[in-house]
């Protein structure tokens, strides 16, 4: 089965076609536009995607070699997102499907966000502990099979992505920060300066960054007169991302321990960050539970996870008939709570 998969949630325009489970093309464009905005300005992503979605399209059929006429499937991201930019791939897919009288599967990003660690075969394991840290979302998921899993724990505020963006911008850097504080945090001491560690202690996997970042807004007003100093940036940098990767670990490790899983998979795009991995790597050789942190293309957001979650889903052609009523919409809200989900319609 040949499937073309478009990724439109936020501002990484993505499209990708696989065959099988195999990736043979994962194009991403990330809308670098909303920088001196200062974060992501919906009008102008569903502008974005609009402008570049066919672009795309062209270049991953000439990337494979191949023509419209080869693909079985479209699978498109329709859940959660800002809803201008799912549109935008939405309808995309639909177009596609009506003139080409093909199936399109709607499919939720964050699973293709716990699931990105099985593409390309890294690993067949399961059941695993799945972190999931992106921009808009913070989340543990037990994760049971491709077809059920169970979130045990979700941020309570704001997301860990979020609260690197945040702090950035207080400190004069440009959106997305994550990425900046990161690079500063690789000069510096991260046990400079005490930053709290919200609900570290509490026994559940919930999280919460919002305390977390007032924390660092009054340490940057009371005690650096609103300005970090050049000599102490990069150590404040450290700190900052000391604090929010020490929860993240903890969180999903104790999550691994209690259930007695062997395996984590760490993805959404704050897994690129280098302090986390360095941190689950130092967690993997005292424990005997595996980390995975997918390859960089598949930890943002991307289409090759949509298309990796849409074959799990359906698997055999004879499936795919119910695909062919385009008849789904596309939703902002975030993840249900606390209830086990199953991906099968
Ligand atoms: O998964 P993603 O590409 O899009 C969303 O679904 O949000 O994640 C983007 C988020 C941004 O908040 C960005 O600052 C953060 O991931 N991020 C990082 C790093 N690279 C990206 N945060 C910390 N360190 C990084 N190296
Ligand atoms: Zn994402």
């Amino acid at each position: 089965m040949t499937i073309l998969a478009i990724e439109s949630s936020c501002d990484e325009t993505s499209v990708a076609i696989l065959q099988n489970e195999k990736v043979i093309v994962n194009l991403i464009f990330t809308q670098y536009l909303h920088s001196k905005f200062g974060g992501v300005v919906p009008e102008l992503a569903s502008r974005a995607h609009l402008l570049k979605i066919s672009e795309l399209t062209n270049e991953a059929l000439l990337q494979s070699k191949l023509n419209i006429s080869d693909i079985n499937a479209i699978a498109v991201t329709n859940k959660p997102g800002l809803a201008g930019s799912l549109i935008v791939g939405s309808n995309f897919a639909k177009g596609l499907g009506l003139r080409y009288n093909l199936p399109v599967i709607p499919i939720n990003h964050i699973e293709g966000h716990i699931y990105s660690g099985h593409i390309d075969k890294k690993t067949n394991k399961f059941p695993f502990i799945s972190l999931v840290a992106s921009g808009g979302h913070t989340a543990i998921f037990d994760v049971i099979d491709f077809q059920n899993y169970e979130l045990i724990g979700t941020t309570i505020d704001d997301a860990a992505g979020e609260a690197f963006d945040k702090i950035a911008k207080m400190i004069g850097l440009e959106y997305p920060g994550g990425p900046l504080i990161d690079k500063h945090a690789q000069e510096g001491n991260p046990k400079a300066f005490r930053f709290p560690r919200p609900l570290i202690h509490e026994d559940n996997y919930d999280f919460s960054f919002s305390g977390l970042k007032t924390s660092v807004r009054y340490f940057v007003e009371k005690e650096l007169n609103g300005n970090v100093p050049e000599d102490v940036f990069n150590d404040f940098c450290a700190s900052v991302q000391d604090a929010i990767t020490d929860v993240l670990v903890l969180k999903a490790m104790k999550a691994a321990k209690k259930l007695n899983y062997e395996l984590i998979v760490v993805s959404g795009g704050v897994s690129a960050n280098k302090g986390l991995r360095n941190k689950f790597k130092e967690f993997e050789k005292k424990e005997s539970i595996q980390v995975l942190m997918p390859e960089l293309d598949y930890c943002i957001d991307n289409a090759a996870m949509i298309g990796f979650v849409a074959y799990n889903k359906i698997k055999d052609l004879n499936n795919l008939d119910i695909y062919k009523k385009y008849d789904f919409l596309v939703s902002s809200s975030a993840i249900r709570n606390h209830s086990r989900l199953n991906l099968k319609k």
